[in-house]
């Protein structure tokens, strides 16, 4: 039966079982005419039934859709056995706050920095604006987006706009900013940049409360995968280093009905995936990582499935370890940037003031690094 009418009802489409029941019998009619009205028929029906907020949304789908193989039965089936499925809910609802027009404040963007931020934390932003991610590099054009959902607190939110108005560069979805709502702000992410940012070579995706080498990352990293397609470089962990955890007193507990969902519920261990902290990522892996959203139904852990259940089904993907490139310990930090030869990219999990002792340790270090050895 059809990817598609599974699809259709995931988007509660208030017009109801009526269109449902038929754009089902249209579907199944048409699957057996050719190929050609299997791509095309979806989107006729999508438009019809379920626009919402973005006038293109089922354009974009439709064409990240055709990157997963309609034909693959282990994933139509496994959609089409977990009874009702949820699915993100920023794959169609409206944004709040949006500046489309992003990428194009500048010529020939080359790494967008997305970060995700608790609403409130307006000091970590500013402090992330005034640092690492306003260092620029010769031709290597960056620009930071922010990524939230809402708050209910109105003079909150007011405040928020003003941040907004003055930089341009936050993006608020139509979802309460909770922490089992992160996934939604993950995908709400993969859908920006899919209909705005494309022309971005390098995503680099951060927790708030993050420094990066900014120096390193433009420098050193940026040459290197400038050239290269369908890659993640993050801490991963491989097969059997993530357990799923079943103890209920755990902050990371997840029912079985969450499990049965992603088709995990016999599993121990999760597929591998990268932890969030940072991730870089090759933009022509975004659209298709939205698409897959479209099939794969919500869970809650927003690494497994940004980072884990997606990639799984988008085909041949290059994962490159970031596993001797960061620290959480800000001590640590510190030392390395203060030595000789320091190999960092990523200081993560740290207090917003020490973020920027940080960053002038890091500074210090590469100016140091330019001064030409035998000039003493
Ligand atoms: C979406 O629509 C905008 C403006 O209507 C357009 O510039 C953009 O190219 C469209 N995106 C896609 C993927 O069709
Ligand atoms: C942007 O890139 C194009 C093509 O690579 C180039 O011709 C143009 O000069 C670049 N613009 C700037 C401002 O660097
Ligand atoms: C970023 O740096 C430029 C110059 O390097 C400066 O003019 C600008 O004010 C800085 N922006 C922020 C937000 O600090
Ligand atoms: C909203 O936030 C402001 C600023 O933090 C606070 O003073 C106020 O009490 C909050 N209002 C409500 C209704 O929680
Ligand atoms: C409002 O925003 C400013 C800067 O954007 C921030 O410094 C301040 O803490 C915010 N106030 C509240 C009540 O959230
Ligand atoms: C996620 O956001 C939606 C939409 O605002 C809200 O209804 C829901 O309660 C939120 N979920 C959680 C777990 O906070
Ligand atoms: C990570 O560190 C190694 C040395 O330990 C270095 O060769 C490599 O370039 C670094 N990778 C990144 C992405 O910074």
């Amino acid at each position: 039966m059809s990817l598609y009418c599974i699809v259709m009802r995931r988007k509660e489409c208030n017009v109801g079982l009526l269109i449902i029941t038929f754009a089902c019998f249209i579907y199944v009619t048409m699957v057996t005419m050719s190929l050609d009205f299997i791509r095309i028929t979806p989107r006729y029906q999508l438009t019809l039934a379920c626009d919402e907020s973005t006038p293109n949304a089922s354009q974009v789908l439709e064409s990240s859709l055709e990157l997963v193989s309609l034909k693959d039965k282990s994933i139509s089936d496994r959609i089409l056995n977990v009874g009702e499925p949820t699915y993100p809910i920023m794959l169609w609802n409206k944004y709040l706050i949006n500046n489309p027009d992003l990428c194009n404040m500048a010529d020939n963007i080359s790494v967008l920095i997305v970060v995700k931020t608790d609403p409130l934390n307006f000091e970590r932003r500013n402090i992330i604006r005034n640092t690492w991610s306003n260092y620029t590099h010769h031709s290597v054009v960056t620009r930071v987006l922010f990524l939230m959902g809402k708050v209910q607190n109105e003079t909150i939110q007011e405040n928020i706009s003003r941040e907004f108005d003055e930089h341009l560069d936050i993006l608020q979805g139509d979802f309460l900013d909770t922490y089992r709502n992160l996934t939604n702000k993950g995908v709400m992410g993969l859908r920006w940049i899919t209909e705005n940012c494309m022309q971005a070579k390098m995503v680099v995706k951060v927790d708030d409360d993050a420094v990066i080498d900014t120096y390193r990352l433009l420098e050193i990293v940026y040459p290197i995968y400038e050239t290269k397609t369908r890659y993640i470089l993050c801490n991963i962990f491989m097969n059997g280093k993530a357990p799923i955890v079943r103890d209920e007193k755990h902050k990371w507990y997840v029912k079985d009905s969450e499990l049965k969902q992603i088709g995990l519920l016999d599993k121990t261990i999760y597929p591998p995936y990268c932890s969030g902290f940072t991730a870089i990522i090759s933009t022509d892996l975004i659209p298709a990582m939205f698409g897959i959203a479209h099939l794969t139904p919500f869970f809650w852990v927003d690494d497994v499935y940004l980072y884990g259940l997606l990639p799984l089904k988008a085909g041949r993907i290059d994962y490159y370890s970031l596993a001797s490139n960061y620290t959480f310990i800000y001590k640590n930090a510190m030392n390395c940037f203060s030595s000789k030869e320091c190999n960092i990219l990523s200081v993560a999990e740290i207090k917003a003031d020490e973020m920027m002792s940080i960053w002038d340790v890091i500074e210090s270090y590469h100016l140091k690094q330019q001064i030409p050895q035998d000039v003493k």
